[in-house]
């Protein structure tokens, strides 16, 4: 993982922590003049004191935009590293190095590299919830808000290699007709859910519309009404005139789904044991103490060689191109 015994310790309890932490935050806000972005899958109140709330895209586009000195990233290391590669002047901060993301671990660079060099005719379409070394090595990269999109526009004879999600990948095959050569990674979140329990609570709630996020195994998405991207599902149970949804992603969403729709109810979609692993543990580790903590401190900070990030910009452009 990323976790730098020295960064870890100046993150935790070097002073008192302020009474009123969100004061705090909004005053080493302008000291640093920073921004502070967060997936929808950071606790609440990490949501509610964040400037800008986004899926993998939104958030891509908004680091890409801000006239801030200082990027705070509310989110995992892919995310935050996602924008240093937009962003290489910024300080680029991460409340917790250990934020990482176990679809991003199942692709390793090495294993990654003998694959493609195997497939050397193969243009290498990668999901954005990947490493900067799994980045630099693709020549476009896709997000779950436009995966189909971006495969739709490459030519129907060029051979493609999608990494590192396989249920997403399967999904775009399905929703293109196209035959892509997949890598078998997968995030632990999204592959804990079960199918059964989901159709035990669609027979409890016969009005309930089940929604999914395509990470989602395929027996999970052919329950689901609709399936998209966190901030495509968000839209959706907005719009829809359903009151009442089984969400099958982070249930950190639910926060925004409720705010923005208060009259609907929304009901999770369980793991198959009794645990709490629809949870993202690795979203998880950010809390708002440590987000004060960095922004105090100005560490841990996202760096990468200068190398890699020119390599891993190249696929990303040509997705911000590509889905405009
Ligand atoms: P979104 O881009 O849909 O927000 O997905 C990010 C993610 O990590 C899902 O697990
Ligand atoms: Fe990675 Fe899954 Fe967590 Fe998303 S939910 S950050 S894919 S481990």
């Amino acid at each position: 993982m990323f976790t730098t015994a020295l960064a870890q310790r100046e993150n935790t309890q070097l002073g008192e922590l302020p009474l009123d932490l969100f004061a705090a935050i909004q005053s080493l806000k302008k000291e640093l003049n920073a921004v502070i972005l967060a997936h929808y899958y950071q606790e609440p109140d990490i949501q509610d004191i964040a400037d800008f709330i986004g899926d993998s895209l939104q958030l891509a586009k908004a680091a890409e935009k801000t006239n801030a000195d200082a990027i705070v990233f509310a989110g995992v290391h892919f995310m935050a590293e996602t924008a240093k590669i937009l962003n290489p002047d910024k300080l680029v901060l991460l409340p917790d190095l250990d934020a990482g993301c176990s679809l991003a671990d199942s692709c390793p660079a090495d294993e990654f590299a003998a694959f493609k060099a195997a497939h050397p005719n193969h243009l290498v379409v990668s999901y954005i919830n990947c490493s900067a070394d799994i980045k630099a090595m693709s020549d476009i990269i896709c997000t779950s808000s436009n995966a189909v999109k971006i495969v739709q526009q490459i030519p129907k004879e060029q051979p493609i290699i999608f990494a590192p999600d396989r249920n997403l990948g399967r999904y775009v095959m399905e929703q293109t007709g196209r035959d892509l050569l997949l890598w078998q990674g997968s995030c632990i979140v999204h592959e804990t859910f079960s199918e059964k329990k989901i159709v035990q609570l669609k027979i409890a709630h016969p009005e309930a519309e089940a929604i999914a996020h395509p990470e989602c195994e395929s027996s999970v998405l052919r329950h689901a009404s609709f399936i998209g991207s966190t901030a495509a599902l968000l839209k959706y149970c907005q719009s829809s005139p359903t009151k009442e949804f089984i969400v099958a992603t982070e249930p950190g969403i639910i926060h925004q789904m409720q705010k923005l729709a208060p009259d609907k109810h929304f009901i999770p979609a369980p793991p198959m044991n009794n645990c709490a692993c629809n949870e993202c543990p690795f979203m998880r580790l950010n809390t708002l103490e440590k987000l004060y903590w960095a922004m105090k401190n100005r560490t841990p900070e996202i760096t990468m060689s200068e190398d890699i990030r020119l390599a891993a910009l190249r696929p990303m452009q040509r997705m911000l191109d590509m889905s405009v």
